[in-house]
């Protein structure tokens, strides 16, 4: 036998289940789930009165992200660390193509800023913001080889990363041949630049103007065409950080005609709103991020999706950048550079504001910040839950303890926080990844680069069953 622990005395939660039990861990797989568990191992860990969650996953991720002149300010070291600490064991980053470049230029160059670095496991989307004849060619070993299996586009970011709908048509026909998924950014890049080219012309310059220019309608118009597109050529479709009741509207209506969107949404999105752009002076940068922040009606709006199965997922889109960062839009709204930090607040946000406040059951909460990304993003069950066989990602969570979010207390390496003063209750305790206890009662003890790169199975709901069968190993 190798390297064991015993977690005793917990309570586990999975996105079905709920129930008392002792959890066996050997190397970096859960061996044994039962009652009263006895074996001789190398480590007990007692979680009496602590809930056992599978490991966090955050679908987007935007770690050392080149934008708008500047990088997002977390590397995948330290970027990866903080998501240890809110609970989240395994991210989706972006690697994105440059225009002109190709796709495994910028897969490598992703490779080279995680790979040795990040402390928990990672995978990546491909960002498509060339889609030609030679991108097209690339397609097939990115997904089959390198295990990629989501291709991203933008409809927005005109001039930088937006693609045109023939690029998008084009790369549904050619991702759908290895069962891989289209993921988008909805928004309509046109209308925003116009939007903006006037906003600027009229002196207006101020960060409300981010979100005055980026209209609930542009992101309406934009996921409405998507979801067409996907439906004439019957491709998979998963919607990045779905942010109004607009957009929900148009994925609710897609399902009239049977067709099945997968939608993410962000915490920020759920919690937040416009309000903050009123904030005096410069404050408003903070939450510039696109989409914007919306109203409170589509707050309610995403919540009540998330009750009726509408959206599936709740990530962070993590793309930090510090205030002398953010001050590059000083004079110019259009220049601040666009993201948020959250990777570290997403779990403890929703639990404290979801569970706690009766929003969404335990359950909901393991699916939405776990089980659902992992199994749309093809690393189920491997990932996203607590069975035998399953890596031991667990988080042991201690649902009493109350505490305060601010960046003087955060790992995240941003010099502000998004949720700053909020009050939380529940937080993370102790986290094992792949059997090795990388948090343990709040204090981080985990080499540079243990993460580890995860190669992931295509979209195809039908083979989920063989992927019970025959777990996906990187
Ligand atoms: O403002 C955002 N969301 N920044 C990151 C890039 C993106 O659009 O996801
Ligand atoms: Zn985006
Ligand atoms: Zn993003």
């Amino acid at each position: 036998m190798g390297k064991t622990i015993l977690i005793k005395n917990g309570t586990v939660v999975t996105a079905t289940d709920k129930y008392q039990a002792d959890i066996l861990i050997e190397e970096e797989k859960i061996k044994t789930i039962g009652k009263s568990l006895d074996y001789p191992t190398d480590r007990i860990i007692d979680a009496k009165d602590k809930y056992i969650f599978p490991g966090g996953i955050d679908p987007h991720t935007h770690m050392e992200l080149p934008f708008m002149g500047t990088f997002a300010s977390d590397t995948f070291e330290t970027g990866t660390l903080a998501g240890l600490y809110g609970g989240t064991t395994t991210i989706i980053d972006f690697a994105i193509q440059s225009q002109g470049e190709s796709l495994r230029k910028a897969l490598d160059l992703w490779h080279k800023k995680a790979d040795g670095n990040a402390v928990c496991d990672y995978a990546f989307h491909m960002g498509v913001t060339d889609f030609n004849k030679n991108t097209k060619a690339e397609i097939k070993n990115i997904c089959l080889q390198d295990g990629i299996t989501s291709f991203k586009v933008f409809m927005a970011y005109k001039g930088a990363l937006m693609v045109d709908d023939r690029q998008i048509i084009g790369l549904m026909k050619e991702s759908r041949k290895y069962g891989a998924l289209v993921i988008s950014h909805c928004e309509n890049g046109d209308m925003v630049d116009e939007l903006v080219s006037e906003a600027k012309s009229n002196g207006n310059l101020s960060p409300r103007y981010h979100y005055l220019t980026r209209p609930e309608i542009a992101e309406t118009e934009a996921t409405g065409r998507i979801i067409d597109m996907a439906y004439q050529g019957n491709h998979p479709l998963y919607i990045v950080h779905l942010t109004c009741e607009g957009a929900l509207n148009r994925v609710r209506e897609a399902t009239k005609r049977n067709q099945k969107v997968n939608v993410e949404t962000c915490i920020q999105y759920l919690l937040l709103d416009e309000s903050l752009y009123e904030s005096p002076g410069f404050e408003g940068s903070k939450w510039i991020m696109s989409p914007p922040l919306r109203k409170e009606k589509d707050r309610i709006a995403l919540w009540e999706g998330i009750k009726q199965g509408l959206v599936h997922t709740v990530a962070t889109d993590h793309c930090p950048f510090c205030m002398n960062q953010k001050e590059m839009g000083k004079n110019d709204f259009s220049k601040i550079p666009n993201g948020i930090p959250g990777i570290e607040n997403r779990m403890e946000l929703l639990f404290s504001e979801g569970v706690l406040k009766g929003k969404i059951s335990l359950n909901k909460f393991v699916e939405l910040t776990s089980t659902a990304a992992a199994k749309i993003f093809g690393i189920f069950p491997k990932k996203g839950t607590i069975a035998p066989g399953s890596d031991a990602d667990i988080v042991i969570f201690d649902p009493n303890i109350k505490h305060i979010i601010s960046s003087k207390t955060h790992h995240q390496n941003c010099d502000y926080s998004a949720y700053e003063g909020w009050s939380v209750t529940g937080k993370t305790n102790t986290v094992i990844l792949r059997g090795n206890i990388v948090i343990e009662n709040g204090k981080a003890s985990v080499q540079k680069g243990y993460g580890k790169y995860i190669a992931r199975a295509p979209y195809n709901t039908e083979l989920t069953e063989e992927r019970i069968k025959q777990p996906v190993h990187a």
